[in-house]
């Protein structure tokens, strides 16, 4: 194994190393971007109630049942289930991981570098004193732009391969202990702020009361599709990031720590935004830039909000960042350990490969906005076939192999850590896995291809 490995071990030190480390994977723009849009596209509470199910239903067994695997076969994805199943297609899913690893990095930092230009933005003041329309039209123009997008694709794609190659360094990760608390509290204040803004109780009402009557096919898939990606499973990022857990580690109240975490987050996004929304008269379902062109609306009513903004949009691109990084990881930790490739080598080929449909995904806005799959745009049909499908396709099997085909010894095993802990949820846990779970995910499946209705 390479020292890059052994770094990251060490640095699992413990319970709150271990929570800190995953969910710096789990918390980034899913929750404070992706989340509130879809949100504002998809009905609101409904699509909020149905997140929170999947979140816990689905969500915490498929990150056990991926802590399980990584920790006791210390491998990668594909090499986890090639080991623990030798000869059989289970390794196939850790290609699949890869292969999703590779499309999500390129419309993930595609975003991130929209973070970094409003950080920009935010620095030389040229967020302040707009109106919603004039913010509208700006996030319009960036997008739509050549030259910006692309430039700070590239500037954040080497943040991340700087940081896989020169390993998971101490200072980074000591970094991200305290920024991450700070983004939690500032998102604290950014709700204050838009909560009491006039007319700002609407978008609470949007996002805490359900109307049944909304709920769709497409809605169930879209929040399905959205808890995986928000808690990072589905793809073996958490298979490789479980090899680095130490064995006397929970690992069923981790997953659950872990998923609370990433579910307040996404829901303090939500509470941030939507009276925001709704009180500076914008449109809750105005789609990928709504973060964007909400968030310095509330910057601007508030008191020092230029040096709010500052600062959350940098806590942003760090979030982020802690994302980008665990998802390189996955196809490095390929490259190294299957290809025998240097850790050097693989980040570059990844990073480069990455970029190049990294830049027409963030051209899909402007130049090559006329490239269509599916009627969407690349960068939206990356975003669908990676979440809704690729990730909800992986988990499917990953709790299936624990549920129906990985040894029961073994995962009791894992799950008191040798004997050491009670394991009184274990029965509910391989319940869930066995059924609850595989049949929740495959009725969504049919359910939104129209097959049952
Ligand atoms: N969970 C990250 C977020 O919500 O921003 C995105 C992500 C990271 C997805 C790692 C998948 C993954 F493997």
């Amino acid at each position: 194994m390479s020292n890059q490995i052994s770094a990251i071990r060490d640095s699992f030190s413990g319970r709150f190393a271990v929570v800190a480390a995953v969910a710096g994977s789990a918390v980034g723009l899913g929750n404070i971007w992706r989340f509130p849009y879809l949100v504002g596209q998809n009905g609101g509470g409904a699509f909020l109630l149905i997140y929170l199910l999947c979140v816990a239903v689905i969500g915490i067994p498929v990150m056990t049942s991926e802590f399980i695997i990584g920790r006791s076969a210390q491998l990668n994805p594909y090499g986890a289930f090639k080991k623990l199943a030798p000869g059989k297609p289970w390794c196939l899913i850790g290609i699949m991981g890869v292969a999703a690893a590779f499309m999500i990095l390129a419309f993930y930092t595609t975003v991130a570098g929209w973070t970094l230009e409003y950080f920009y933005q935010s620095l030389t003041g040229n967020l302040m004193g707009k109106t919603d329309t004039e913010l509208t039209g700006m996030f319009d123009d960036f997008l739509s732009s050549s030259f910006r997008p692309v430039l700070w694709f590239v500037i954040f794609m080497c943040f991340t391969a700087y940081i896989i190659i020169s390993g998971v360094k101490k200072g980074i990760e000591k970094y991200t202990k305290i920024m991450m608390p700070f983004l939690f509290l500032l998102l604290i204040v950014l709700c204050i702020r838009s909560l009491t803004l006039p007319g700002g109780k609407a978008g609470l009402h949007f996002l805490f009361h359900p109307d049944f009557s909304k709920i769709t096919p497409k809605i169930i898939l879209e929040a399905l599709g959205q808890s995986f990606f928000s808690l990072s499973v589905g793809m073996g990022t958490l298979i490789t990031y479980g090899s680095y857990i130490k064995k006397d580690e929970n690992l069923l109240a981790s997953a659950g720590y872990i998923t609370l975490a990433d579910a307040l987050v996404a829901v303090l996004a939500g509470i941030a935004i939507f009276p925001a929304v709704f009180a500076l008269g914008g449109s809750p379902a105005s789609g990928t830039g709504l973060t964007y062109i909400v968030l310095p609306g509330i910057f601007d009513k508030m008191p020092m909000g230029s040096v709010f903004s500052v600062v959350f949009f940098l806590l942003l691109s760090i979030a982020a960042l802690t994302s980008t990084i665990s998802v390189l990881e996955v196809i490095v930790a390929y490259l190294v350990e299957e290809l025998k490739m240097s850790r050097k080598k693989a980040t570059v080929a990844a990073s480069l490969s990455v970029s190049v449909l990294g830049v027409i995904t963030v051209l899909s806005f402007g130049v090559f906005g006329n490239i269509s799959i599916l009627d969407r745009n690349l960068f939206s049909f990356l975003e669908f076939l990676t979440s809704n499908i690729m990730l909800p396709v992986g988990g499917l099997f990953i709790v299936m192999f624990i549920g129906w085909f990985y040894s029961r010894d073994l995962t009791n095993d894992e799950l008191t850590s040798g004997g050491l802990l009670k394991g009184s949820l274990i029965p509910v846990f391989i319940f869930i896995v066995k059924f609850v779970a595989p049949v929740a995910i495959a009725f969504v499946f049919l359910y939104s291809l129209g097959i049952i209705r």
